[in-house]
């Protein structure tokens, strides 16, 4: 974020502070509850967002150099992503190109060579087919016709996109646009260098655990004795990007700013910053490291979906052995909030959702996040949009 924007954004949460006001969605809209639990639907998204839409695999910190890979299971198309022996990323199906059994199973790693373990044909960094065992038995096939089938990808500021269609394309302003675009290479994430990974399962929809994600608002109340003890919930920053949002949350440490010449103020004394970058990522830059978190449909079960989190370091704190401990703990304390404390709810709204005693629920004026999730999944489905309601 660059400094005048970091300055107006603090004075801004400063304002709403002292004034006890908050953002405004402008009126109240009504949510069904049946896209959480419906089953067609629930295609049409997996189609559309996962199997026909850019996906972010990772960051650049997660192939840290050649012969670094990581997979990806959450698709519709398995994935192998690989820094190739000049450094550059590549994707692929993660299918061996004889029978198609999943060439690497292993979810990251270093490797120069994959071989398949039914009959051993080995591919490189690049997905060519450099060996199988027996060439002038199977027939000798030509190489250069049975490399793995690469994916779009595409390494820009520290953020590892893939398109799971081999046919797909990426373009970064139309799905970021040229403002986010620039935000976030100003956060200089391709500088984070990976610290550890966690997963969680949980009985809810997707969307439901994207909307723990879209207000402050319950952090008096679910967080009392957690995130609330150093955030301010019902003060907050927000702000639109196409499909994609910012949030920022007020932090209770804004007060030190007051003592403190403008020039030497930072949005991460005063806020965390939340983008939501569509359909499922949740990424939040720190001073010390960035948590990544994104949401992955069961591709049987609309009631479920798994949530894999990330967490990374700046150079500095990555090179002390105190600061990785100690951010360690924070990473791993911040994860099991969001899983004991926002997936627990998510998950009983997922039950009563899953009842059909409830037909829909409402989003308030300062939940405005929810609002533009919503009209956005609806939006891109060609789905008739939520009025906008003045009273409720
Ligand atoms: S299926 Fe991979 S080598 Fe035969
Ligand atoms: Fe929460």
């Amino acid at each position: 974020m660059e400094r005048s924007e970091q300055v107006a954004q603090a004075k801004l949460l400063m304002a709403r502070l002292d004034a006890g006001t908050n953002v405004d969605a402008g009126g109240f809209r009504r949510n069904p509850t049946d896209v959480y639990v419906d089953g067609d639907l629930a295609r049409r998204e997996r189609d559309a967002f996962f199997g026909g839409h850019p996906h972010l695999v990772g960051l650049s910190g997660d192939l840290p150099g050649p012969g670094s890979f990581l997979t990806c299971d959450d698709l519709p198309t398995p994935i192998l992503a690989t820094r190739d022996d000049d450094g550059r990323l590549r994707a692929f199906v993660n299918a061996c190109r004889h029978r198609g059994v999943v060439l690497e199973e292993r979810d990251r790693g270093e490797e120069r060579r994959f071989t398949c373990p039914f009959h051993r044909w080995t591919y490189d960094t690049a997905g060519a087919l450099v060996g199988l065992p027996n060439p002038d038995h199977f027939g000798n096939p030509d190489p250069s016709c049975l490399g793995l089938v690469e994916l779009p990808s595409l390494e820009e500021a520290g953020l590892l996109w893939v398109h799971p269609d081999p046919a797909g394309t990426i373009d970064l302003d139309e799905q970021l646009g040229a403002e986010l675009r620039a935000e976030l290479a100003a956060w200089d994430l391709g500088e984070l260098s990976y610290l550890g990974r966690d997963a969680y399962e949980v009985a809810c929809n997707w969307k439901l655990a994207m909307d723990t994600f879209g207000e402050t608002y319950h952090f008096p109340a679910l967080h009392a004795e957690t995130i609330n003890l150093a955030f301010h919930g019902n003060v907050q920053c927000y702000d639109t990007y196409g499909r994609n949002h910012r949030m920022l949350l007020c932090k209770r440490d804004i007060e030190t700013l007051r003592t403190l010449p403008e020039d030497d103020w930072s949005i991460t004394t005063a806020a965390l910053p939340v983008y939501w970058l569509f359909p499922n990522v949740q990424l939040m830059p720190f001073a010390e490291g960035l948590h990544l978190l994104r949401a992955y449909p069961d591709p049987h079960d609309p009631g479920r979906h798994v949530s894999r989190i990330s967490w990374y370091l700046r150079p500095g704190p990555a090179a002390d052995a105190d600061a990785r401990l100690a951010l360690t703990g924070l990473s791993e304390g911040f994860g099991g909030i969001i899983r004991d404390e926002d997936y627990v709810v998510a998950a009983s709204q997922q039950r009563t959702a899953s009842s059909g005693a409830v037909d829909h629920v409402v989003f308030g004026r300062n939940e405005p996040a929810l609002h533009h999730y919503h009209g956005t999944y609806r939006r891109l489905l060609g789905m008739e949009p939520l009025p906008l309601l003045e009273t409720i």
